[in-house]
């Protein structure tokens, strides 16, 4: 249903739970099975020790975004598919095995989609069953947000930046509109001024993955790289911030999402098909998205709505422009999934959505943006600015 990208059949690797685990691990995970029904992280959620913040007190900032430095050590984004796993950083693979050796991700075998098929479990798992719980078969994980808020739409494009991204963001900013882009890592690395743009904007910015593959016929490991990078890109191109929200899964890949890197996964509660509009044959055209879009934005506004639109195509941004007046007219509270969950944060650890995070916008997840160091075990005391750019 999302898929998009051409899908390579590789062969599927073993489960990251035969790596050795590391002796001298030792997070404390006291309330690891709670986090699957909460929207916050505490801020020692391990996911912070994993995404340490550069410090100025001892000279590290953040590469320019577009710079050579800036890309350096991210998998080939010429070869998506192919994520060389010497270069996932031993850290994610300990709190993916410690994620395992706690039981917190579900064992339930990963399933194939043929020729970009909807993924089909082994051993005739049945996708709907609480243990598989597959978002693409619309099965619904407590503690996914599939709904908005009464009276809210949950603004969001996938798959950027793409081709639709800039006419995307002059749109958005005519309109002083922010919105969530459940971003494509290896995208990124190609169209470095859009990730600027969305940045200086404030609006946020989420993982969807690193190439675009259903990450649930992915290894856990496969997951875990697809995440982390993303999320570690995020990181570097936003002075330090770690993100909060990523989309397609199934229990297995959420709680990965959840446990490794406290991520919240975000479904939808309506379809535009949108995508498929440059696609031979289209499977919707843009006076069907229109009327589809009228009858949910004229309908009932409880639940809000969460809409599923690509940032991918002209084509698609057109959708979303003709449809916006509809939004307003109707007096829906238009914002993104920040704003609307998990108390207007768009980041794991920091409450500004743009410039740099400092000892004042640091966030303690669990008691809401506080300006104490001492609460944020996760970043240095003493470090202030990270410049994004
Ligand atoms: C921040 O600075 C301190 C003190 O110089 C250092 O020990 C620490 O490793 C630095 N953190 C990072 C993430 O570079
Ligand atoms: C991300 O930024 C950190 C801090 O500047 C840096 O150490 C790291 O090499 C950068 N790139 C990757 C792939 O982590
Ligand atoms: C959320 O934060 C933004 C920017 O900081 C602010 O403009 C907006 O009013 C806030 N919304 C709510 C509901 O607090
Ligand atoms: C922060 O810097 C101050 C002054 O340099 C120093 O006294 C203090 O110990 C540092 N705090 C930490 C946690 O490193």
């Amino acid at each position: 249903m999302v898929l998009l990208a051409t899908m390579l059949a590789l062969p599927l690797l073993s489960y990251a739970s035969t790596y050795p685990r590391h002796n001298d691990h030792s997070h404390s995970h006291s309330e690891a099975n709670a986090l699957l029904s909460r929207w916050y992280h505490d801020s020692d959620h391990p996911v912070h020790a994993l995404f340490r913040r550069g410090n100025k007190t001892d000279g590290v900032t953040y590469a320019a975004v577009g710079s050579a430095e800036w890309s350096k050590g991210f998998p080939d984004p010429w070869q998506p598919n192919d994520i060389d796993e010497k270069l996932i950083p031993p850290k994610w693979v300990d709190a993916l095995n410690d994620a395992v050796a706690r039981k917190a991700i579900p064992n339930v075998g990963v399933p194939k989609s043929e020729n970009g098929g909807n993924p089909v479990y082994p051993n005739g798992g049945d996708p709907n069953s609480p243990e598989i719980c597959s978002a693409t078969y619309q099965c619904r994980i407590d503690g996914d947000v599939w709904d908005g808020p009464a009276g809210t739409v949950a603004l969001s494009f996938d798959d950027g930046p793409s081709d639709g991204t800039s006419q995307l963001l002059s749109f958005l900013a005519s309109k002083n509109q922010k919105t969530t882009h459940f971003l494509i890592g290896s995208n990124m690395i190609y169209n470095p001024d859009a990730v600027k743009k969305m940045f200086e904007m404030g609006n946020d910015l989420a993982v969807h993955t690193w190439s675009h593959r259903y990450t649930t016929t992915l290894s856990n490991l496969q997951v875990v790289a697809e995440l982390g990078f993303t999320m570690q890109l995020i990181h570097n191109s936003t002075g330090g911030r770690i993100p909060k929200f990523w989309r397609d899964t199934d229990k297995r890949v959420s709680a990965i999402a959840k446990e490794v890197f406290g991520m919240t996964t975000v479904i939808w509660n309506h379809d535009t098909d949108d995508w498929t509009l440059t696609e031979n044959p289209p499977q919707t055209t843009a006076e069907k998205i229109q009327s589809d879009m009228k009858k949910w934005l004229t309908g009932s506004k409880s639940p809000g709505l969460v809409v599923l639109e690509h940032e991918l195509s002209k084509q698609s941004v057109d959708a979303f422009m003709a449809a916006y007046p509809l939004m307003i007219e109707n007096n829906w509270k238009v914002a993104p999934m920040g704003e609307l969950f998990g108390g207007n944060v768009s980041y794991q650890n920091a409450a500004s959505n743009t410039g740099a995070v400092t000892l004042n916008n640091l966030i303690d997840a669990k008691n809401g943006p506080k300006p104490n160091a001492n609460t944020n075990a996760n970043v240095d005391a003493n470090a202030s600015s990270a410049s994004a750019s």
